[in-house]
């Protein structure tokens, strides 16, 4: 998996520590970037000690429990609780991955480091600004573009072929981990579209149902919007879902090499 660190950055300061009531055993302690717009203060880095004998076995688990039960005031997003919303995506141990699914004790042994996603705007503490992202993947139509009607009994179907090539694409929970793992992200970002939503248009451009194929690659052929990524892989390395940006990037080269010839 990809590792990162936090750029050397000399405002950020240990805050408050937590220490677990006395008498508790099997304690791990987890030191969580806080930030909040509203006080003035710069960042800092707080440290709990959760006792595992009643915590449950995920990040996300331990996360809730501090809410719940130490600082009400930690800020961070999660929903499903299982993977599939993609919310509570944040770096762990240098590793950006779903809290939800990643076990506290996959996590070595030393302290648990809990920061947002890279190189991102933080709103709060934990949760990183997406507004950019999202506008981003809004850009590339991620949606059926046909001017066939569909039929009127029944859906638009496909061979078993067709949706095959789906595969590894349709998964994708939009968790924004491989796109703030790519250094040509963080230092294009506002001309790169990066893995994430590279991924998702080759989803587009490889449904057999859309008819607008032609115009998706027009609008990707651009030296920074497709053409920022060096093949770096981060993105492939970090996917919580095992999914490869990469290669879906590498196939809308391909597409535009070929359509070209
Ligand atoms: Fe998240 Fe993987 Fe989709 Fe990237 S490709 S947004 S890491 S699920
Ligand atoms: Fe970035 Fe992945 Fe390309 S890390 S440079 S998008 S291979
Ligand atoms: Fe939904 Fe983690 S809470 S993916």
């Amino acid at each position: 998996m990809a590792e990162f660190t936090l750029p050397k950055n000399s405002r950020i300061k240990a805050g408050k520590h937590h220490p677990a009531k006395a008498g508790a055993k099997d304690i791990r302690t987890f030191r969580v970037y806080r930030w909040s717009p509203d006080d003035g203060e710069n960042p800092r880095i707080d440290t709990y000690d959760v006792d595992m004998a009643t915590c449950g076995p995920m990040v996300l688990d331990a996360l809730i429990k501090i809410k719940n039960e130490i600082d009400p005031t930690l800020t961070f997003r999660r929903s499903c609780r299982e993977g599939i919303c993609g919310s509570c995506a944040m770096n762990i141990d240098g590793t950006n991955t779903l809290a939800c699914t990643k076990a506290i004790s996959d996590c070595g042994s030393g302290d648990v480091k809990i920061n947002p996603l890279p190189h991102m705007s933080v709103v709060k503490d934990l949760v990183p600004d997406l507004t950019h992202f999202y506008a981003q993947l809004a850009s590339v139509k991620p949606w059926l573009r046909s001017d066939t009607p569909p039929p009127p009994d029944r859906e638009r179907l496909q061979s078993k072929e067709d949706r095959a090539k789906l595969d590894g694409l349709y998964e994708c929970i939009l968790c924004a981990c491989c796109t703030t793992s790519c250094p040509s992200y963080w230092w294009n970002s506002e001309r790169y579209l990066g893995p994430a939503v590279l991924l998702q248009a080759y989803r587009w451009i490889v449904d057999s149902r859309d008819e607008d194929t032609g115009t998706r690659l027009d609008e990707l052929e651009d030296p920074f919007k497709l053409y920022r990524c060096h093949t770096i892989m981060n993105c492939a390395r970090t996917c919580p879902k095992g999914l490869n940006p990469a290669k879906a990037i590498g196939e809308i080269k391909k597409l535009i090499v070929e359509r070209a010839s």
